[in-house]
């Protein structure tokens, strides 16, 4: 499976567009949690303009008065069809799929579909929070299979909790996060046929949150997890929400292998009352018409990783990160710094700048923080910056 190399469209980087005072006119969650002192780069919201073609099929649908309920197939369509282009996969069948309202709404009904209550759910910490609290919240148990040291899943810690949490049991799911939220760590064809192979073996359902896919930046190709042999019981969740930047305008596709399209059958036809037509336009114009936008924004993103690992080793050497291909999100091991369990709180603390926590992220989360580095340059300088003045005010604090 090859990567379509980013073309060169003349398209500007989104990521210059808006100045740091136009953005604090933004009243989504990333701007509005913390005080106006406070630079955030926490929430996975980018501080980007948005694609043209986005906001054309937006304002046309406002001046049209399209805003009434959904119908037909036409985000799907556009999915199978980027799917092909982009990841040379043309397994994407559209009868295949389902309208769900958003990512983690849509892991819900289809972990829903494959276990019961009290049922174990595996997760790779440290992962992407919700994963814990929705799971919790379905009255389904999370079992950790840790990643390995390198960011990557770790196929025998995997099989191992595979076979404990379905010893003498009855049904199981495993949430894959795929490209992997915090590490960026895009799994190989081979890891995940490993993986389908583990999962057929041992009769636990594969359930991919593939929200990440179109953010591949580094050498690595995206392998859609349903695409891969063995995995044709598998269900996916996709979605131009991260990609686009299009969170607030919710919609997003269950998709099913063949061996799983009789249980996304069983989804109950209300689920499909939740995503927004308006929405489902927006996305639907990102996947068929917003690409140019997502080579300049990957180029952008790509420029800003590595001036990440330049402002890191110039000004916190002690950082442990290993840039990952995927997402615009920086998992930062600060245990050498020095703060303490939670760096993110003496980060916003003592530098007014605000990561995530990466305790919530489960095993694994300690003495981590996630940035989310899809911000203009002058931002990201100012971000590390305002770091190590963090850390030097900490450490003073403490002397
Ligand atoms: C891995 C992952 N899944 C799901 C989501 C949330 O998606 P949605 O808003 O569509 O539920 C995010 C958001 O950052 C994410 O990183």
């Amino acid at each position: 499976m090859t990567r379509i190399p980013h073309e060169t469209s003349g398209e500007p980087n989104p990521l210059h567009a808006l100045t740091l005072d136009r953005l604090r006119l933004r009243t989504s969650m990333k701007w509005r949690t913390h005080p106006e002192d406070v630079l955030p780069l926490w929430v996975a919201e980018m501080d980007v303009s948005l694609a043209e073609p986005v906001v054309r099929a937006v304002t046309e649908a406002m001046e049209l008065g399209d805003t009434g309920y959904p119908a037909g197939t036409g985000y799907a369509e556009a999915l199978a069809a980027f799917a092909e282009k982009r990841w040379a996969w043309d397994g994407l069948a559209v009868r295949r799929t389902a309208l769900v309202p958003d990512v983690m709404l849509g892991v819900v009904e289809m972990l829903k579909l494959v276990t019961g209550h009290g049922d174990p759910v595996v997760v790779n910490p440290p992962v992407y929070p919700p994963f814990y609290d929705f799971v919790r919240h379905m009255d389904r148990r999370v079992a950790e299979a840790p990643l390995g040291g390198d960011g990557r899943l770790d196929l025998a810690v995997l099989e191992d909790t595979f076979r404990r949490v379905t010893a003498g049991r009855g049904r199981a799911a495993y949430l894959l996060c795929s490209p992997h939220n915090p590490t960026g760590t895009v799994h190989t064809a081979d890891e995940l046929t490993a993986v389908a192979a583990l999962a057929e073996r041992h009769g636990v359902r594969v359930v991919a949150d593939e929200i990440h896919a179109p953010l591949v930046v580094g050498a690595t190709p995206f392998v859609p997890y349903l695409s891969v042999p063995g995995a044709e019981r598998g269900l996916s969740l996709m979605s131009a929400s991260k990609a686009w930047n299009l969170a607030g305008l919710k919609a997003a596709l269950a998709v099913a292998g063949p061996g799983a399209a009789d249980d996304l059958a069983r989804m109950p036809e209300e689920v499909g009352h939740g995503p927004s037509h308006v929405g489902i336009l927006a996305h639907t114009a990102a996947l068929r018409d917003g690409t140019a936008w997502l080579d300049a924004l990957l180029a952008g993103l790509d420029a800003n990783r590595r001036l990440l690992a330049g402002l890191l080793a110039d000004r916190l050497p002690a950082v442990r990160h290993r840039p990952g291909d995927a997402t615009y999100l920086a998992w930062l091991d600060c245990r050498a710094l020095g703060l303490g369990d939670d760096p993110a709180r003496a980060f916003l603390d003592h530098g007014r700048v605000a990561l995530t926590s990466g305790l919530p992220f489960g095993t694994g989360g300690r003495g981590h923080a996630r940035l989310n580095l899809a911000a203009s340059p002058e931002v990201l300088t100012e971000a590390v910056r305002r770091m190590a003045t963090a850390v030097e005010r900490a450490g003073a604090a403490r002397d």
